[in-house]
């Protein structure tokens, strides 16, 4: 079975806890069962990850590059400066759909900008923890129309 690699960086092993008003109650570990079983119903299975590093998240790319069929990425803080990660992905020939879970563009102005956008396939933002099943139908629907 093809791979969508679902990566995701710092502080959102902390959903469910983490400003709930903002990101909601739903834990990470949910957010991974569900992700799994839409992308079952879709074809694919998932590589779930966390990270709270950006050199992981780096690593995660480069595994990625080999191995997965798409990716979708939370990198979460890192999306609006990290420079290493947007190169991780611009490298990338498969979907990226790039995902937040809050509407970034209604929050304090440094979250309006991604570093990561241009590279993407696909940009998912403000649907809650709805929006990992919103990016596996749109990898899907990405790989399905390549
Ligand atoms: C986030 C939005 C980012 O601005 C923030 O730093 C996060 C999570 C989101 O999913 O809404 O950690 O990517």
């Amino acid at each position: 079975m093809k791979k969508i690699f679902v990566i995701n960086g710092p502080n959102l092993d902390m959903l469910g806890v983490r400003e709930p008003n903002i990101y909601g109650k739903t834990t990470l570990a949910d957010i991974r069962k569900q992700t799994e079983k839409v992308a079952e119903e879709e074809g694919y299975a998932v590589e779930f990850s966390q990270y709270n590093g950006e050199g992981e998240i780096v690593e995660a790319l480069h595994r990625a590059y080999t191995e997965a069929a798409a990716v979708i990425i939370n990198a979460a803080a890192y999306t609006h400066y990290s420079y290493a990660i947007a190169d991780g992905v611009k490298m990338l020939s498969c979907p990226v759909v790039e995902l937040h879970i809050s509407n970034v563009f209604a929050r304090e102005d440094f979250r309006h900008g991604s570093v990561i956008s241009p590279y993407a396939s696909a940009v998912i933002c403000g649907a809650g923890a709805f929006g990992y099943s919103l990016a596996v139908h749109a990898a899907a629907h990405k790989l399905k129309n390549a």
